[in-house]
């Protein structure tokens, strides 16, 4: 799962080689993803090849666009809550993220009640 997509840059020009993280999983959508430990969501989603972060109210598609927290275009469902900016969230391991349509919504995974 290392790197998938090939999206990453593991070489910089100027900044040099990336320092070696632990590797984590997201799940995106269900789909497990790589990720860097202390890399932003969208890092990890770009780098897996994600061209749709979300949709608007009239549908059309938003990716990043400030890189940096004000915008909103790349705001998604992350653990269940609606309007993460994952440019500036921390991606953890195992977290599920999934695109969002409009304002979104929660999602609340239901207790078995059978109890
Ligand atoms: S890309 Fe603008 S808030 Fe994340």
């Amino acid at each position: 799962m290392t790197n998938e997509g090939g999206n990453r840059i593991e070489r910089h020009p100027i900044l040099g080689d990336a320092s070696p993280r632990k590797e984590i999983t997201l799940y995106f959508e269900g789909r497990a993803i790589f990720a860097r430990e202390g890399e932003p969501i969208m890092a990890a989603l770009v780098a897996a090849g994600v061209s749709v972060f979300r949709y608007t109210k009239k549908g059309a598609p938003r990716r990043m666009f400030c890189g940096i927290g004000r915008c909103t275009d790349c705001v998604m469902i992350v653990d269940g809550i609606p309007g993460v900016r994952t440019c500036v969230t921390t991606a953890a391991d195992g977290m599920k993220v999934e695109r969002q349509a409009g304002a979104g919504r929660w999602i609340v995974e239901e207790e078995n009640s059978n109890g």
